[in-house]
Parts: C-alpha cells; structure tokens; sequence
C-alpha cells in the first residue's frame, strides 16, 4: 500500500478503508496527463528558481521514461498505489532518487486532479466532437441525395403533409449541429488552468501560473484557487450536453427502428448493423438502434449523480468529488462509441424511397394543400378547411385519395374545384411550393444545403483536430 501521506499517523490504514479510498482503478486512465502535468509543473518550477535545472531535467527524463514503459507495456499500473498521483511519485522517486521528492513543491493533489481531469476533458471534447463531425458529414451526403426522395412528415405520429427525406435529415444535422457548437462553448468556458492553486489557498512559492497555463495550452490561469479545486461545472455541462446528443440519437434511432419495421418498411438496416433472433429464423433485428436508444439512460444517469453529488459539498475540494470519473469516463466512452456506431449504421442503410413516396401519397397528407387551392379561388381558409374534410370523409368510405376522385365526385363536394386540382394537390406540387426558409422544397432545401457545407468549413474543429 504506497501512499503519500504516512507522517501524522501511528497505525496502519484499515484494508477495507484503503480500498474504499483508493481511486487507481479508475484514476489510472489519467496517467499521460498526470504526467503532462507534472512535467509543465517542473517546467515552471525551475524557470522560477525553486527548482535547479539539474534536477528538473532529471525529473523531465524520469516522468518521460515512466510515461514510455507504462505505454510500451514495461511498467504496470497496479492497484498497489492509492491513486496515480502516487503511483507516479512512487516510480519517479524509484528511478531517479531524492530529486524525484521535490516534483510535489507547491502543488497539492487537489490542483493535480483538478487539472489532470481538466486535461482529459478537454481532449475528450474534441474526440465528441469529431464523431459529431463525421455523422453530420454523413448526413450531408445523404440529403444531397434525397432533395426529391419523397416522405411523408407527421404529427402525433400521424401523416401530415409530404416532406422530403433531405429535409428529414436536415432536421437531424440542426440537432447535432448545436451539439457541436456546445461542445465549442464547454471547451472555450473550461479552458483555465487550475494549477498552482495549491489544496485551496493558492502557495508561497513564487510561481508563475500564467506560464504553466500556456505551456498546457489555457488561455490562462484560474483566478480563484477555492473555486479551482472545487469546480466541476464543465464536468456537469459537459454531461449535460452528452445528455443531449444522446436524447438526438435516441429519437433517430426510434425513427429508424419504427422505419425498418415490416409495417414501415421506408428503411433496411445494413446486415453488418443488424442481429438475429436465437429462434425466429426469419428475424433481422434493429439491435444496435435499440441499444443506443437504451444506452441514453445511461449517459442521463451519469449527469443526474454528479449533479446530486455536487449539491452538498462545502468549499473547497471534498473527497465527494473523487466520485466524478468513473461515471465521466463511461459516458464520454458510451458518446463516443454509440455516434460512431450510428454513423455507420447511417452510411450503410438502404432507403426504400418508392415505399416512402407511396406512404406520403396515402393518408391525405396533401389535404392542407387542397384547402389551400380552394383559398386560391377565393373560398376563406375556414371554409375551406370544413370542405376539405368533408372530402376526406367522403375519401374514406369509399377508399380513395383526393387525386384519385373524378371531377365530379370533387365537384359535387365543392363547385369551386377545376381541372387544375390535381396538379396543386400531386406529390411534386405540395413539396415543390414549401420555399419559406427552411421548408423542404427544393430551392429552400438547397439554399440550407449550402449553409450546411459552409458550416462545415468553417468548422471549429480546424486546428483543433486530434484524429
Ligand atoms: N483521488 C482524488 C480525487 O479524485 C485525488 C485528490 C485527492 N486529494 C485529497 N486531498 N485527498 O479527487
């Protein structure tokens, strides 16, 4: 049992109370930044005079070579240290001697943590956000596709009025779009190094905070050292925000496996994306969109326990907060595997578009825009509207569609009906004319096509890349 902090006591650690206490078997997956920030902390410490350059090159060479065996499988990260802070301190001291004691001069495991985690984050942001990339590449791709791949939209799970599948999808990037754009906000508002904030009120080691925080990449240093080592609201934000791009899978996920279902039958999941049945030969399963589905309560899970977790604690830094990682580490990894499944999922499906445009011709999905024809002739929207749904009564007995009845069927319903009726309630019309911004007809389509691509060349995510 290696720990850092033996001096004021006379008895040994109960074992049951080590365990309880000993964070390494999570705590562990912050090794490269625990060492990245130990090495910008000697860095800083030396550039002060606190430490010689002898010993802080020695350090350096010491924190490198633990970081390269550990990587390269030479040295195990065992459960017989407390946390990674002392199974780095232990090593380092193990290898280069007494100068390895002086690498925790003005600094607390309060900042280190606050900061190793800060890093973590951080680069974990990025990896979110370009699956987010990826699948709003992806689904770029199939809207340029599916400007005219008729669908029916609806309300209450009821058809409603003809969209296309373009303008489906297009509602999708929106969500993942804000996604990303969250994640943007997250990034640039945690962007502040905690070190050098010391266990809460900051040290007297002349230490130059500004310049640790520029050789990890801040834009600064904190400004408050309580707040520093107490704060976990990127932590909280960030799984709120994880929360989100679940919620968004989720609900396309439930679209697709409603799509891929015999009834539905707009959509055919990829075999290499789909499952069998033990007993039902004939199955072909939609499994990965149900368990990405499933997997939301997870990532919800995780947000509304480090929310209760935070309300209580007094200032400054608490243990409470060790428990922050576990179930950050598994919702950032469930994001990040459920998006890219998705993706994939996405890019192989088969859209069955004949079915599509059938669907959208049945249901009567084109009665707004028949009421709208008899406002063209003058009859008053009102009106209009009790017309036309004696029409789709009428339609309904006798198991027609309003372009399907004769001329004087429509007639007898109103005289105000002409010839040209068919034309302003066919499939192509009833889409072709939605060109508000943001409808699905085709001009408007293209013109948030555009500023799609756009966004994705503007995109945030330059510069930052890590893949
Ligand atoms: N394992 C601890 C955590 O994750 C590290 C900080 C420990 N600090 C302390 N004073 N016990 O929060």
């Amino acid at each position: 049992m290696a720990q850092l902090w033996g001096g004021r006591f006379t008895k040994e650690t109960d074992a049951l109370v080590y365990r309880f206490n000993a964070s390494i078997s999570f705590d562990k997956k912050l090794f490269e930044e625990d060492i990245e920030g130990s090495i910008a902390h000697v860095v800083m410490l030396e550039k002060q005079g606190i430490l010689p350059e002898e010993e802080k090159n020695a350090i350096v060479k010491g924190l490198t070579g633990i970081r390269e065996d550990v990587k390269g499988g030479k040295l195990e990260i065992t459960d017989g240290y407390e946390d990674i802070h002392s199974f780095v301190e232990a090593n380092l001291i193990e290898r280069i001697g007494d100068a390895g004691k002086k690498l925790h001069t003005g600094r607390s495991r309060n900042d280190q943590v606050a900061l190793d985690m800060k890093l973590y984050i951080r680069k974990e942001i990025i990896h979110v956000a370009e699956e987010l990339e990826e699948l709003l590449l992806t689904l770029i791709a199939v809207m340029e596709e599916n400007v005219d791949t008729y669908m029916p939209g609806f309300t209450h799970l009821q058809k409603a009025q003809p969209i296309t599948l373009a303008h489906h999808m297009g509602a999708y990037f929106e969500m993942f779009r804000r996604d990303s754009l969250r994640m943007k906000d997250i990034y640039g508002r945690m962007n502040y190094c905690p070190l050098g904030s010391g266990a809460l009120a900051g040290t007297t080691y002349p230490l130059d905070r500004g310049y640790t925080a520029s050789l990890l990449g801040f834009e600064g240093p904190t400004l408050n050292s309580m707040d520093s080592v107490a704060d976990r609201d990127y932590i909280i934000e960030l799984l709120s925000a994880l929360s989100t791009v679940m919620m968004h899978l989720s609900r396309f996920c439930e679209e697709i496996i409603l799509w891929n279902s015999n009834e539905y039958h707009f959509v055919e999941i990829d075999d290499a994306y789909s499952t069998g049945s033990s007993i039902m030969p004939q199955k072909k399963n939609p499994d990965i969109a149900e368990l990405i589905r499933g997997k939301t309560g997870r990532v919800y899970g995780a947000l509304t326990a480090i929310l209760t977790t935070m309300k209580g604690i007094p200032l400054a830094y608490n243990k409470d907060m060790q428990e922050d990682k576990e179930l950050t580490f598994d919702a950032i990894d469930t994001v990040k595997g459920c998006l890219s499944l998705f993706t994939g999922m996405l890019k192989t499906m088969k859209f069955h578009k004949e079915a599509m445009a059938k669907s959208a011709m049945n249901g009567f999905t084109n009665a707004t825009d028949a009421a709208d024809y008899l406002v063209g002739k003058g009859v008053p929207f009102r009106d209009a509207h009790g017309i036309i749904g004696r029409l789709v009564l009428y339609c309904i007995e006798k198991g027609a569609c309003i372009d399907s009845l004769t001329i004087h069927e429509l007639k007898a319903i109103s005289p105000m009906f002409e010839e040209d009726i068919y034309d302003a309630v066919s499939l192509e019309t009833c889409v072709g004319k939605r060109l508000t911004t943001g409808a699905p007809g085709q001009e408007a389509m293209k013109e948030a096509l555009g500023a799609y691509k756009e966004f994705m060349d503007k995109s945030w995510l330059k510069g930052k890349h890590l893949k």
